[in-house]
């Protein structure tokens, strides 16, 4: 092998494996692998990319809103109630109850939230709340986020 092919070599082994990495990471929130996350960031991590590749185009890539769907992040986002509302019925008091709201109706096509696991809404949930300023110390799941109160 001359001397140019072998510096080259690193990276033409590289590049694959890389790409490889990047498309196991995005099929992540579709697929149904269930996720002990080991950290907070890493929940949040994975809340970012689900928040992405399924709610964004609705409320917005900030979670900011749209003519489309109501803002979740940032003033006035997550009320405890909020006028004209169709899907939501019940007050918002902490995370257990958007996370419940969420997981029934959000995404509202049926399709795609067939593409959502328990783990992608407790991710993307720990995303949003993390967007409003809310200090995570643990990871958000069905154990605490009852104790996560927005509005008491
Ligand atoms: C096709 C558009 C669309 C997509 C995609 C979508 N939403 Fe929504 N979302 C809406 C609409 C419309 C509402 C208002 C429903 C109502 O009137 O009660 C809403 C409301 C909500 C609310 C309640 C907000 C409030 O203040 O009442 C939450 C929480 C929410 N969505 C989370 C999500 C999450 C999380 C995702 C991604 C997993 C998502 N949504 C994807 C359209 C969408």
């Amino acid at each position: 092998m001359n001397k140019h092919l072998k510096s080259l070599l690193p990276l033409l082994l590289a590049a694959p494996l890389a790409f490889s990495a990047c498309q196991t990471q995005s099929q992540t929130a579709r697929e149904a692998a269930p996720m002990d996350f080991t950290s907070v960031s890493a929940q949040i991590d994975h809340g970012a990319m689900v928040y992405k590749i399924e709610c964004a185009q609705c409320h917005g890539d900030a979670g900011q809103g749209t003519r489309k769907a109501p803002p979740l992040v940032g003033k006035g986002a997550l009320p405890l109630f909020r006028e004209n509302a169709k899907a939501r019925t019940g007050p918002f008091h902490n995370a257990m109850d958007i996370a419940a709201f969420a997981t029934q109706n959000m995404p509202p096509d049926e399709d795609d939230r067939a593409d959502m696991q328990a783990a992608d809404y407790w991710a993307v949930l720990a995303f949003a709340l993390t967007a409003n300023g809310v200090a995570l110390s643990e990871t958000v799941g069905p154990d605490n986020a009852a104790s996560i109160v927005l509005h008491p």
